[in-house]
């Protein structure tokens, strides 16, 4: 997709953070744009900061209140987005958080929270549209994370979560090209959201010694790259230097990355860090 202008873009978790960073990017690329998340007070002042970014009047906003983690709801509320602002061309399924914890600390009931949001809210949003997108075709993002690569210390829910969107993105990329529907992943490092500065309330000291070494990105260069990223139809988006890195490190040298891990994990352990 190299042009966003008059492009019908729904935003699954585009109230906060990365998601309301790509939605003012992709006004400002003359898309018409609707958000959808749970809290209605965020919504709003959201759509107002994104309508801001316009480039012309005749762009549509609009927010809609959903729980991706409620399969009921999320048809009802994209088969009324359909029928006011018709099929998106892209979607971006961003909705997600994370409570980092050691895994003996992980109720069933947070990780069942954790995947029906995470993994279960993009089945959801995808196959209530997938319908009405095959019809002419579009483009579909999924928001996994680094850690949907490696499996890191304090994310044994949310890895579990963010590998599962890698593999139903790359089945449903294969499926979904004999209708024109392109699927990327994006994997954004850690990135200064008010997602992020909830994690790190629960997150473990071994977690964050492992990533003190990365650059803490901003929302708005991870809206860039997953533009960028989308233009050239990259199958894995992710930003910055230190993220591909990782990935790279991880597909050539598994056994070296878990030995880098570790031995910070050790150290961290015996109170040398
Ligand atoms: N920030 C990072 O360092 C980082 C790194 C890697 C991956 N990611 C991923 O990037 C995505 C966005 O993260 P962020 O840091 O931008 O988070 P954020 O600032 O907390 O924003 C999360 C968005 O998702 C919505 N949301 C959460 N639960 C929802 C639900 N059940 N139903 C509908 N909407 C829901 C939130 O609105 P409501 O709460 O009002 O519903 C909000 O709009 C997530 O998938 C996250 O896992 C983030």
């Amino acid at each position: 997709m190299k042009d966003f202008n008059d492009k019908v873009v729904y935003i699954v978790g585009g109230s906060s953070g990365i998601g309301l960073a790509t939605a003012k990017a992709l006004a400002a690329e003359g898309a018409h744009i609707i958000i959808f998340a749970r809290g209605k007070d965020r919504l709003e002042q959201a759509i107002k900061e994104i309508r801001d970014k316009k480039i012309s009047s005749s762009q549509r906003f609009s927010c809609m209140q959903v729980d991706v983690s409620i399969w009921d709801e999320v048809k009802a509320v994209m088969s009324k987005a359909v029928a006011e602002f018709g099929a998106p061309d892209v979607l971006i399924n961003c909705a997600g958080r994370a409570y980092p914890r050691v895994f003996e600390e992980i109720t069933y009931e947070q990780f069942d929270e954790t995947m029906k949001i995470n993994f279960y809210g993009i089945w959801h949003t995808t196959s209530a549209l997938v319908p009405y997108m095959k019809q002419r075709g579009g483009y579909i993002v999924n928001v996994s994370s680094i850690a949907g690569f490696i499996g890191l210390f304090g994310y044994t829910d949310y890895s579990a979560s963010k590998f599962a969107i890698i593999g139903f993105s790359e089945a449903l990329r294969s499926e979904l090209k004999r209708y024109g529907i392109r699927v990327s992943v994006l994997c954004p490092p850690d990135t200064d959201t008010p997602g992020f500065h909830e994690e790190n309330k629960t997150k473990p000291e071994e977690t964050k010694a492992i990533s003190a070494g990365a650059k803490l990105r901003q929302p708005d260069e991870v809206a860039h790259a997953l533009l960028e990223g989308m233009r050239k139809e990259e199958k894995y988006i992710i930003p910055g230097f230190d993220g591909k890195l990782i990935f790279l490190l991880k597909r050539l040298f598994p056994g070296l990355v878990e030995f880098v891990m570790d031995s910070t994990i050790k150290k961290v352990q015996a109170g040398k860090l």
